[in-house]
This record gives structure tokens, sequence and C-alpha cells, in this order.
């Protein structure tokens, strides 16, 4: 099929807009039969990602459509991941295209990620058209909607197409528009292969699945490539396309999408934005936009029992085999034993993982506070990069600390913006922006901290706005700030698994909450136990938990014999399950408990 009837296009949407339901509209239209089995299959494997509203990223698939005009055309509808942890590979994705569907939800407006998702188009140059979802809702205001694309976005409400995805409106227009308005893909212009790899899988059966979009040149089985990153040479084994189940082809020429098989043995070889050249005639030069991608959240993930050691190891080790983006390195705390130092792209992305562990693996795993990378410069010039709070330097050899930033996005209901702007302040934001969305939004852009975002923002959010609140971010460099490391210590010990990195004027504050919550958590010993917070040396809370003085299990006595066997049988799980401090025992609940409320 000749170029010029190659459409490639992307749907980007805030959550729940509509982006899944549209996808399969476009697949029935199309007569490209949804694949519902291996979707069904895909959702039960990842139901947290469900939980949260957030599709897992689902392959590229190819659409044959007879237009109006009597031509038929190549639709290749790549998906996006649409969360900011993954957003370089958003961006790769996007990079494959020419077109993208902005798809905007009828009775919610533009959202904070609609803005995010469109910044991120119009960085790939790509045509955007929008479509207003959900015009079957009673609540539905297009014309509102088709305001805030002109105000908002700055894009031509003309071209907005209305639909309703659940009823199955405007679903030919879509596709009409596609083909008329979205650029045809355009030959680098030279014979070398060039193609881009935007993501990869690993199959248990096929080993590693690299998907490509090919800009100049031709993919054929039994090809030598190389990856140009990596210097690394592989034989094709297989080319095909997606229709949406992997088709396999003879090759796959400039302009299309699909995937290539070849001897990869991990995702890890696969660096997603890559550019996949001819091994014996290799492109002088790469596709512009590969990174290498770094983690940007680390935590230690702890088994509950040390047992659980080796078997904790080989789940990690598989889930990095299918997300070369997780990191992992052993490392051993005092309190919590042998485990793993743990880096990610974002929170959500460290949930998942977590998540993951426990439910494929069976995993029972505990996690530390997580931390991002702090750039430390020592008062003898040296730099170092920290990501765990045990490693910094003492305060005497540390000239500036300089914490990563990030630009944050926030949509409001004009009535909470009070409230809003306070949460931004005591998160130790600076409010930069503000604009008026429509009649009841407003907009906050602000430069906050990405260390103060990790843990309960969106809760916060949600709970202010009573959930009508929406908010993205984007990476904004380091800035230097007045960090210092807070440890707690427990009967005088420092308990490293509770070490964490704080700025100086909310020191106190945690320390105190700290403090509290393991007064509360820590069973009563045998003597009197101090639980302090401390900055390098100096104590700035404390709390005391007095010494027990009955022996509970007396009762027992002479009491009904199954009883008491239970008792001594939690008993001994309980035992099992204490960590010793010093002469301190701490339940892993505790732990626990405490790692979770942060
Ligand atoms: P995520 O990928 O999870 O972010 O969501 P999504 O954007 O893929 O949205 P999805 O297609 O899962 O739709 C979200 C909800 O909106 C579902 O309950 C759909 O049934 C509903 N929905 C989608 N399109 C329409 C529509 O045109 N009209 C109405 N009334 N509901 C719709």
């Amino acid at each position: 099929m000749s170029i010029e009837l190659t459409r490639n296009f992307s749907i980007i949407a805030h959550i729940d807009h509509g982006k899944t339901t549209l996808s399969d509209r476009l697949m029935g239209a199309t007569n490209t039969v949804a694949q519902r089995d291996e979707k069904a299959q895909l959702l039960d494997s990842m139901d947290l990602e469900r939980e949260r509203g957030i599709t897992i990223k689902s392959h590229p698939v190819t659409m044959s459509y007879k237009a109006k005009d009597g031509k038929t055309y190549k639709l290749n509808l790549l998906d996006t991941p649409g969360h900011v942890d993954f957003s370089y590979e958003v961006s790769r994705s996007l990079a494959a295209c020419e077109g993208a569907l902005l798809l905007v939800d009828a009775s919610q407006g533009v959202e904070a990620q609609t803005v995010a998702n469109l910044n991120l188009a119009m960085q790939q140059n790509l045509y955007v058209i929008p479509v207003i979802n959900k015009v079957d809702l009673p609540s539905a205001d297009v014309a509102r909607c088709k305001r805030q694309l002109e105000d908002i976005l700055q894009l031509s409400a003309d071209e907005a197409v209305p639909a309703s995805a659940k009823m199955g409106i405007g679903i030919i227009d879509i596709l009409e528009s596609v083909v008329r308005l979205v650029p045809a893909p355009v030959s680098l212009g030279e014979d070398y292969l060039r193609a881009s790899v935007f993501d990869s899988i690993f199959d248990a059966y096929r080993g590693v699945v690299t998907y490509v979009r090919v800009f100049s040149g031709t993919i054929v089985r039994g090809q030598k490539i190389r990856m140009m990153s990596t210097g690394l040479d592989y034989e094709v084994k297989e080319v095909g396309v997606f229709r949406p189940k992997m088709f396999a082809m003879d090759k796959l020429e400039v302009g299309d999408v699909g995937y290539l098989i070849a001897n990869v043995k991990t995702t890890a070889d696969v660096k997603i934005g890559d550019t996949v050249t001819e091994m014996r005639r290799p492109a002088p030069e790469a596709l512009p936009g590969f990174k290498e991608i770094h983690p940007l959240v680390f935590s230690g993930i702890y088994p509950i029992s040390s047992d659980d050691f080796e078997s904790l190891k080989m789940a990690v080790g598989k889930l990095q085999i299918n997300d070369a983006a997780f990191t992992f390195m052993a490392e051993s705390s005092a309190a919590l034993g042998f485990g793993f130092r743990c880096g990610f792209l974002g929170l959500l992305h460290m949930e998942i993982i977590q998540e993951r562990l426990r439910r494929e693996f069976n995993m029972d795993v505990i996690s530390t506070y997580p931390s991002v990378i702090y750039e430390v410069k020592k008062t003898n010039g040296e730099e170092m990069i920290v990501d765990n709070p045990s490693f910094l330097p003492s305060v005497q050899v540390i000239e500036e600390i300089r914490e990563p930033m990030v630009k944050i996005f926030l949509m409001v209901p004009n009535e909470y913006i009070g409230d809003m702007m306070q949460l931004v302040m005591d998160k130790r934001g600076q409010v930069e922006h503000t604009e008026t969305l429509d009649d009841n939004r407003v907009m906050l852009q602000s430069l906050i901290p990405l260390n103060e975002i990790l843990v309960d923002f969106n809760d916060k959010l949600k709970s202010i706005t009573r959930g009508y609140g929406s908010m993205d971010y984007e990476h904004a460099g380091y800035q230097p700030a007045d960090l210092v490391k807070m440890e707690m210590l427990i009967a005088g010990d420092p308990v490293d698994a509770f070490a964490c990195i704080v700025h100086r004027s909310k020191a106190e504050a945690r320390g105190r909450a700290l403090a509290a919550k393991l007064k509360e958590v820590i069973p009563q010993q045998l003597f009197v136990v101090s639980i302090q917070a401390a900055i390098g040396g100096k104590i700035i809370a404390s709390e005391r938990i007095s010494a027990l003085r009955k022996d509970v299990t007396a009762k027992c006595y002479g009491g009904d014999i199954s009883r008491k066997r239970k008792l001594l049988e939690k008993q001994k799980e309980g035992k099992k399950r204490m960590k010793s401090i010093g002469k301190v025992n701490i339940p892993q609940e505790a732990f626990i408990q405490v790692l979770k409320s942060g």
C-alpha cells in the first residue's frame, strides 16, 4: 500500500474521558475485531491500574478503512499510557505519529491531563483533532467544551468532532477526519533503514517483542539489524503488524507501525526511543529524541520474613525483564534485614511494582518511605547523588543540597482556590500563574518540590475539591533547599528504616508525628522505651512508652486448652514477625503502619 494512504495517530485524553471505549469503537467500525480474551487477561493481571482508573498501555492496532473518497487507508492507532510517570514513553509513541485525537468528555470539559498531553503532542508537531465525547449525557455541554478548546488550548473548535463512543455516534466522522486532516507519513528520502522503538514487551514464549515505526528503508525477516544506542546486533526472526493480534508480514516499509522479534533476551536491551538500523549499512545518524531513562523515585523493598529473600530476588528479577524502567540493587538495613533498593519512574510506577509483587508473586513485602534523588555538593567540591537518606553525608561536610522540582498544573473549581493555594504553600510550592478556565474553574500553575507531592498530594487535592480537582505535572530541574536528615532513635538506637531527608522547617512537625505514631504501634516492653527524633544529634521531638507491668498471659492459665493453644500459636507467629532494635522488640506491623502513614 502506498505511503499516501497511511495514517499514524494516537488518542490522548484525561482519565475516564473514554479512550478505551473509543478505540474499541474504531476497531469495530473498521472490522478489526477486538481481542477480548487477551484484554481480559491483561486486565486481570493489572488490577491495580484498573482500580486507579488507568488503562495499561496496549499495543498499537493496524486498521483498514475504506473512506468516503473511495480509497482504502491503513490506519495505525498507537496507545499512550496517559500518566506523567511514563511521559517519556508517551513522547516516543507520539513521535511515531503524525496526528492525535484529543478526547474531551463533554460533561467534564478540559482537565489538567488534557493540557499536559496536548503539550506533549504539540512538541511533536502533531496535527491535533479535538473529539468531544459523551455527547449522549444529559449533562453534556458541547458549546462550553468548544469555548475551552479555543480559550485554553488554542485549538480550532471548528474541527472538533462531537461523538459518543458509548452509543457509536460520530465514529465515522472521526475516521474521516483522521483520513482528511492527519498528514500522511513522509519518507526521510534515503534508503538507510531507520525505525524508532516506541515500546517493547516480554512474551514468555517468543521473548522480547519490539514495537517500531519505520521512518526510512524497510525491515525484513532474516535481516541483521543494529540498535544504534547500544550497538548490539540481532537477526530479525519475524516482523508484522497488530490486527489486533500479531500478524506476521514479509516486511515493514517506510511509514509502517508494527513489531519485530529478534533474539533479544530482556526488555532492558531494547531502549525506548532507540533507532533500529541495518547492521551492514548503518544509518549515519540516529533519529532524534532518544534519552536514557533513569528512575526518579527510590524505595527499599524488604521481605516481611527474611526466609523470603531469595523468592523476592527472583520476583524483582522477573519484573525487570518486562519493565526496563524498574531498577533494583541489593541493600541491607539493620532494622529490616536484607532487601532491595528499587528505582521507579514515579510514584504510580512504584505502587504498580509493589502491588504486582504482592498479587502476582505472592510476596509479603514492606517498603520504606519513598525518596527522590538529591544532588549534594560537599565542602571539598565533590558532587554526589543520594537516593537513600542513610547515605547522606554528615552535615559538616555538606555545602549544598539540591532537590528535584516539578511544574504542577492544578484545575480546581473557583470556590476551592483559597484552600488549594494554601495546600501548595504548605507543600513549599510557589504559585506562578493562575488562569480562569470558564465560569467555575481556575488553573493554578506552580513550582513545587517533587518530594512534597510524592505521597498524599493527590488525595489532598481530591478531598479539598470534593473530587472535582485534577492535576498533572512535568519535571522542572533542581533547586537548592535547606534540607536535613532526620533520624528516629528508639531506646537510644537510630533505626535506619525511619531516617528521612526533610526540609528544616518541617522537621520538627514530622519528627513529632513520627514519634507519636511509633508510640502508638510499639508494644510496651519490660522497661521504659524512649522514642526520639533527632537532627545531627540534636533531639527535636520525643515520646516515651511506659514499662509493662502485668503478665497478659496469666489470665489464660486454667482456661480452656484450645484457647490457650491458639494464644501460644499466635504468640509464636508474633515473635517471628518481631525485629529487635537494640534491646527493643518491634513488630513488623509497626514498621508497616509507620512507613505507610509517612
Ligand atoms: P482510562 O483509560 O482508564 O483512563 O479511561 P478511558 O479514557 O479509556 O475511558 P473508558 O473508555 O474506560 O471510559 C470511561 C467511562 O466512560 C466508562 O464507564 C465508559 O463506559 C464511559 N464512556 C465512554 N464513552 C462514553 C460516551 O460516549 N458516553 C457515555 N455516556 N459514557 C461513555
